[in-house]
């Protein structure tokens, strides 16, 4: 999720990190570090929460000597934002140094394992529990280095992609990944180590790019070693790259926002990794505070914008599947009407940023009158998160564009996870139905491809309607709040006016606004309200509205009377936000595009609200 950047060579290594990391910073981050062998064999690791440049002040008068080293610019996802957590991280013997990009899911047994074996740990992260475990099996099992990485990456689960220094032999970086990018870049008797190639392409055009489970092993004066973790030598496949910074920056899309769309199947994966298991659906959260979560007279969420859609959403699983009542309120208004809060209730707060200054008040709020609160937050150790009594964090990763999109799908993820189990935990869902759900969620990512393969169609589709002045978009139950969505991405990025309703609403008034101008988005999947939205269709229909529908794949009825049809594959209902989302997502950005917007950062927009 974050920067890795490292150099063997024969010229001074600090510089070249530094500006590794500053041309990793792109990708969003909470701290940073720096790990350098000297010519006298010391291995220094310098590091400091906030920036690179924070970096470089704690650096400015230590020795940063040394033509070997490895940094790393962190997004936490296993303790807080700060310099004991960020990376490198020692081994208890200060011999080796490890960097780490993903998520070690079992870190918390094996760290357990490693505890009653007399391992001292410093960091809460699950990094350092791997250096320990790699040490150890070193240390034990009288294994040199490699092959105590192979050892040790056969006992991990989770996403890695790491970087290690043993300073008995400061001629050598040792490499693995798995699901988290790690490029190699071979140079004249120097290697370069990076998360892209943003850090290697000035240096040398010859890159290596490892897949999963590859082990490579670099050192001074021999040609780079690949295996897989069971030590098969594997040949690396040396290619030339020829790509230019910026779009690399940008994962080779045109903006973040595109490329944070295109990410969601694999952020959803992060999101679900290590809390779905043959068990079913484990969340840390309701382990430790079973109590005050599944016996919750009421649930009251408190958000803004994206997150209250999300929330929204959240409301309809929360009651369906767990028979509890619950109250969706903009934090901006719960927090100055003396609302009506006790003991009794568990408050969810839901936010991205975990800064916003609203959501924050409405905690504070609750708190001085009782309730137990619940938060879902993207950035770990944010104020939010840190305000909360417990919470799930959604790990998809730094979220650069301003106009939330996998953060979004990501908190409907969590809030289902968190619904089914504690619908388990209060019997309030048949064992048939929580497992089909889960089997379905699971199947979501691909889903989510699928769905991303309507992109050059939604392309072709926005011109179409890149004038329009006004939109509306419509939904009924679960998609409701997906309408809503809709439009907030509209008009928050292409400036054009737009409108989310219930359908069923039409008729109270906004139906006086249809004419042959108004392009109206119409999700109309098959579920049990597919006959009431094919007749709000023909209602707009009749009155020449343009109608642009989401429907599910094959439909033979709305398909055939809209003007512009999308279709997404078939799911359960109370999954279908995650898939409906997606195409008015597209559809925001590529009108927003041939408007010739700010995708990125829009007019008047901050990424995060902290004020008023
Ligand atoms: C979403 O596209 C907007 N940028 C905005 O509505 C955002 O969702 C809102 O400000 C809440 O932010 P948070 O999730 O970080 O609390
Ligand atoms: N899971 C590790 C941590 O929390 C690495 C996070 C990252 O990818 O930056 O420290």
């Amino acid at each position: 999720m974050c920067g890795i950047v490292g150099y063997l060579g024969h010229r001074d290594a600090y510089p070249i990190l530094i500006k590794g990391l500053k041309r990793l910073e792109y990708r969003g981050y909470d701290s940073a570090g720096v790990a350098l062998i000297n010519d006298n064999g010391d291995m220094n690791i310098y590091k400091a929460k906030g920036k690179v440049v924070d970096l470089e002040n704690v650096c400015s008068d230590k020795n940063i000597s040394g033509c070997v080293g490895i940094a790393h610019t962190r997004w936490a996802t296993h303790g807080e934002p700060s310099a004991i957590n960020a990376h490198p991280h020692y081994s208890e013997s200060k011999n080796l140094a490890i960097i780490h990009n993903g998520i070690i899911e079992n870190y918390a047994q094996i760290k357990k394992n490693l505890i009653s074996k007399g391992v001292h740990f410093v960091s809460e992260t699950d990094t350092e529990v791997l250096v320990q475990l790699i040490e150890y099996i070193q240390v034990h099992k009288k294994l040199d280095l490699l092959t105590s990485v192979q050892v040790a990456l056969r006992q991990v689960i989770g996403a890695y992609a790491i970087a290690l220094l043993d300073k008995r032999n400061p001629n050598q970086i040792i490499a693995a990944r798995k699901a988290s990018p790690l490029v190699i870049g071979i140079g004249d008797n120097e290697f370069f180590l990076g998360s892209d190639a943003s850090p290697i392409i000035e240096y040398t055009d010859k890159v290596v790019y490892l897949d999963d489970e590859n082990i490579a092993v670099m050192r001074l004066g021999e040609d780079l070693q690949v295996t897989n973790i069971d030590n098969v030598k594997l040949n690396p496949d040396v290619q030339t790259v020829d790509i230019d910074l910026g779009q690399i920056e940008k994962g080779g899309f045109p903006h973040f926002m595109l490329k944070e769309i295109f990410e969601q199947p694999e952020c959803l994966r992060n999101c679900m990794r290590g809390r779905i298991s043959k068990k079913g659906v484990v969340l840390s959260a309701i382990t430790d505070h079973r109590e005050q979560l599944a016996n919750a007279k009421r649930f009251i969420i408190v958000a803004c914008g994206t997150s209250w859609h999300a929330g929204l959403i959240g409301k309809q699983l929360l009651e369906t599947f767990c028979r509890i009542p619950v109250e969706v309120e903009y934090a901006s208004e719960f927090r100055y009407r003396n609302p009506v809060v006790g003991p009794d209730d568990v408050v969810i707060a839901i936010s991205q940023s975990g800064e916003t200054a609203d959501t924050l008040a409405a905690i504070k709020l609750a708190k001085e009158k009782g309730a137990f609160i619940y938060g879902i937050c993207n950035a770990i150790g944010s104020s939010i998160a840190r305000a909360t009594d417990t919470g799930t964090y959604i790990h998809v990763g730094p979220e650069i564009g301003v106009a939330s999109t996998k953060a979004f799908t990501g908190q409907v993820t969590v809030l289902l996870l968190l619904s089914l189990a504690l619908a388990k935990e209060r019997q309030t869902i048949s064992c048939e139905e929580y497992n089909k759900v889960v089997k379905y969620l699971l199947k979501v990512p691909e889903a989510m491809k699928e769905v991303l393969k309507v992109n050059k169609r939604v392309a072709d589709l926005s011109r179409i309607f890149t004038y329009a002045h006004n939109f509306l978009y419509l939904g009924r139950g679960y998609s409701y709040p997906v309408a809503l969505e809709g439009a907030l991405k509209l008009k928050e990025i292409s400036y054009i006016h737009a409108e989310g309703y219930p359908a069923a609403e039409m008729k109270h008034g906004p139906i006086a606004l249809i004419d042959s101008d108004m392009p109206v988005v119409v999700i109309a999947t098959h579920n049990e309200m597919y006959e009431k939205i094919l007749s709000n269709i023909q209602e707009i229909k009749a009155r020449k509205g343009k109608v642009i529908a989401i429907v599910t794949k094959d439909d033979e009825v709305i398909s055939k009377i809209a003007d512009e049809v999308i279709e997404l594959p078939d799911t359960l209902e109370c999954l279908e936000p995650l898939l409906a989302t997606i195409p008015l997502q597209l559809l925001a950005y590529h009108v927003a595009v041939c408007k010739g917007k700010n995708v990125d950062q829009p007019r008047n927009l901050a990424k995060s609200v902290t004020v008023e």
